[in-house]
């Protein structure tokens, strides 16, 4: 006798076939199957699922394209990039290939830069917090360093005072630019007290201002807000020269710069409201330039890039590994993947794209990620077309902050691979358990 089928609630679902959307963007049904070349399937095959996968060329060409918009409007620049967006040693290695030199927060970072093999004079060391031994040293190397407040530059006159002689230094500024505006970082402008700063670094012999830098915020969409940042460093260099006799050997106008990820407010695709780099240059170059030099003496002007470099050129393949149909009558599947390796799910409405071919039925779908978390929800509703477990999906442009902040939380942390010139390489290993209990210790006493 053959069994009763199990009872399920009977649900009405809308599919929509898959023409091109309001905005004119190619739909899900379109699959993503290669990755500079290589078949994605075969990459999971070899290298397992979830996996990072960096096209390098593309990391390249966004190198280049930013250099080139900055250095065709300001005679004197260099692109510092921001580590902490991606401190991957192939990433950071290969945009030093390309001429960039390293932006570091802590002393951690500030280690990789210099396995790196960059000279202290090419780093750019920011952040809250900087300990005396790792100011001591890049002050040795000559490094580029921002002090964001007070109690640091009395430490750094401390150090001054024990090196006996007068350390050059910078000033993070911060003005009111955004709401909310960013005020943690660096001394405020119009309050008075960036000028304070400069005025006690300038007082005695110890420290001596040569920078300025601001960072505003991240994903700045709005040009906008760097003109007005430029202007006001303009404005706040013309007084510092004036008043208190200082020449700059360096302005940095900090990151920023959005890439085209949707953020879950926008209306609009990013790729339709994401200035250009050109339009981000045009929006600081000519402001800084009219500053109270000549061209020929202009001070060097830094930018810290982070996500607008390093997101495109990473994609993270991930697998379904579930399905199930919500009591809404809503879909909803489950990858092997999850907030553990997708943080900028906070912010970012990511696109889907299945590796393989689908129907052409959208249908609205909640994606969750693996982890057992009522939280892990990769995007409330997509339209995506029917799936199987096992099913491949490709979540392009992941590669700002996922990486760097990804969290060892119940599963591994995958592979990463890097594909150039029709060759992948291996640029971190999957981790393993051993690795990751390697300085746990287990003491007679608890021992079962
Ligand atoms: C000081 C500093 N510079 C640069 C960056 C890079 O920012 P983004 O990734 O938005 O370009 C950050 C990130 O928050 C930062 O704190």
């Amino acid at each position: 006798m053959s069994e009763k089928k199990p009872y399920s609630k009977p649900t009405i679902v809308r599919h929509s076939v898959g023409v091109l959307n309001k905005f004119g963007r190619p739909p899900a049904t379109i699959p993503l199957k290669r990755i500079d070349g290589f078949n994605v399937d075969e990459l999971v095959d070899q290298y397992g699922s979830p996996l990072f996968v960096l096209s390098v060329q593309t990391l390249r060409d966004q190198y280049k394209n930013l250099n080139r918009a900055f250095k065709t409007r300001y005679p004197n620049f260099q692109i510092a990039y921001s580590y902490k967006t991606n401190y991957l040693k192939s990433v950071c290695s290969i945009l030093h290939q390309e001429g960039a030199w390293a932006e570091v927060v802590s002393g951690f970072e500030y280690d990789i830069a210099r396995d790196l093999e960059n000279p202290g004079n090419q780093i750019v060391f920011n952040g809250p917090y900087k300990t005396r031994d790792e100011l001591i040293r890049a002050f040795k190397d000559g490094a580029m360093i921002n002090i964001d407040n007070f109690d640091e530059m009395q430490l750094m006159e401390d150090i001054a005072e024990e090196m006996g002689k007068s350390l050059e230094v910078g000033i993070r500024i911060n003005m009111d630019l955004n709401d909310p505006p960013w005020h943690k970082f660096g001394f405020n402008v119009e309050s008075g007290q960036a000028f304070a700063a400069v005025k006690r670094a300038e007082a005695d012999s110890k420290l001596k201002v040569v920078g300025l830098h601001m960072h505003a915020g991240t994903y700045i969409d709005d040009v906008s807000i760097y003109s007005r940042a430029a202007q006001g460093m303009v404005n706040f260099y013309t007084a510092i020269k004036e008043q208190l006799n200082v020449t700059l050997k360096y302005w940095d106008m900090g990151g920023g710069y959005a890439s085209h990820n949707t953020l879950h407010t926008a209306y609009l695709p990013a790729e339709q409201t994401c200035p250009t780099y050109d339009q981000y240059a045009e929006s600081i170059c000519p402001f800084l330039l009219s500053g109270p030099f000549q061209a020929a003496d202009a001070p060097l002007l830094l930018i810290e890039p982070g996500r607008s470099l390093v997101d495109e050129p990473f994609s993270l393949v991930t697998s379904v590994v579930a399905q199930k149909r919500l009591p809404s009558g809503q879909r909803g599947i489950v990858l092997d993947a999850g907030m553990n390796l997708m943080s900028s799910v906070q912010w970012y409405r990511y696109n889907f794209q299945l590796a393989q071919d689908a129907g052409q039925m959208l249908e609205d779908t909640v994606v969750y990620g693996g982890l057992c978390m009522n939280i892990d929800v990769l995007q409330q509703s997509t339209s995506i077309p029917p799936v199987r477990r096992g099913d491949i999906l490709v979540i392009p442009q992941v590669g700002a902050y996922n990486i760097s902040q990804s969290w060892q939380f119940i599963y591994l942390r995958p592979s990463i691979v890097a594909i150039e010139n029709g060759k992948i390489h291996v640029i971190k290993k999957a981790e393993e358990r051993e690795y990751v209990q390697q300085f746990e210790h287990v003491p007679d006493e608890f021992k079962a």
